[in-house]
């Protein structure tokens, strides 16, 4: 299992325990957490599971494809370095532990 926290736009921590090979928007969506909006279920082409990696963990997940870096221009929130497509990091062990932010809007 992975640990994961998400802190919501309210300020409010949520920790989920997911399977391995989960996405972080997966982690969010189906454990109820509010402002992971994921219009189009993971493809990246909606940029509403935009989430912020807490600077802990920025050098322990893989860096965005060139496809993820075009989408997070278009994210609803302000982009930060720490910006990422909540569907496309996949959490195994070494994540595990891993803090993410939601930011305050998605559209
Ligand atoms: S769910 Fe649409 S970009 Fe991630």
């Amino acid at each position: 299992m992975v640990q994961v926290t998400f802190t919501d736009m309210k300020g409010k921590q949520i920790e989920v325990d997911v399977e391995e090979g989960t996405t972080i928007m997966q982690a969010a969506f189906w454990n109820g957490v509010e402002g992971i909006v994921a219009e189009c279920g993971g493809s990246a082409t909606c940029a509403t599971c935009h989430i912020y990696v807490d600077e802990t963990f920025l050098d322990k997940v893989p860096p965005p494809s060139p496809e993820e870096e075009d989408m997070l221009d278009f994210v609803a929130a302000e982009r930060r370095p720490c910006s990422r497509l909540g569907c496309q990091i996949v959490l195994d062990s070494a994540l595990s532990g891993i803090h993410l932010h939601i930011p305050e809007r998605q559209q």
